[in-house]
């Protein structure tokens, strides 16, 4: 079944210039990247994206590190990958959440750390479950960011919002 996930890469990947390597291991599923975006996180995007884990000891830490304060560098890079099975292909190459359990080949397994204070330094996220995908796409994405009409969408006309535009 064709299944959408989104895939963060986080600041530490960005860091360490794993944005290639993490590409082409993803590229060994054959799924397709309908959206991709640089972000730079917001704390109320950061708390939004990981709110079901508000009353875990390490969630300041962990907010902080999605904004890129950890490592000097606050931005994510947010795709949207496509294709059969995609959740559960993209969740084996991630490897285990925990960098120690993972697969030694596994992207976690390969690059990821604990740090001393106990946060998993991994890398990258991926949804895990379309329940969790539909809700972690709806935040990072509008519709318009995406090549394929994966949920429904509506057109809206808004007047009076101020957005940037190109200058010349
Ligand atoms: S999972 O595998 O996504 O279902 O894991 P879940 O329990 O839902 O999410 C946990 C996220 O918190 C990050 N994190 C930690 N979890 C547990 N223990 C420690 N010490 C810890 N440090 C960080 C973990 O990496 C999960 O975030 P993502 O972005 O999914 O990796």
């Amino acid at each position: 079944m064709n299944q959408q996930t989104l895939i963060l890469i986080k600041p530490d990947g960005l860091v360490r210039s794993l944005t290639g390597n993490i590409l082409t291991r993803l590229s060994e599923t054959k799924l397709e990247i309908i959206g991709a975006k640089m972000v730079r996180v917001s704390k109320g995007l950061a708390e939004e994206h990981y709110r079901d884990l508000k009353g875990q000891p390490f969630f300041p830490e962990l907010i902080r590190y999605l904004q890129g304060d950890l490592h000097k560098r606050p931005k994510v890079m947010a795709m949207v990958y496509w294709g059969p099975d995609a959740i559960t292909k993209v969740r084996e190459l991630a490897g285990a959440t925990n960098p120690e359990e993972a697969v030694p080949t596994s992207i976690r397994g390969s690059f990821g750390r604990i740090r001393t204070t106990g946060l998993f330094e991994n890398v990258i996220h991926a949804s895990s479950s379309p329940a969790d995908a539909e809700r972690e796409i709806k935040l990072w994405f509008n519709p318009d960011d995406i090549l394929t009409e994966i949920y429904p969408s509506k057109e809206v006309v808004e007047r009076e919002i101020k957005r940037r535009v190109w200058a010349g």
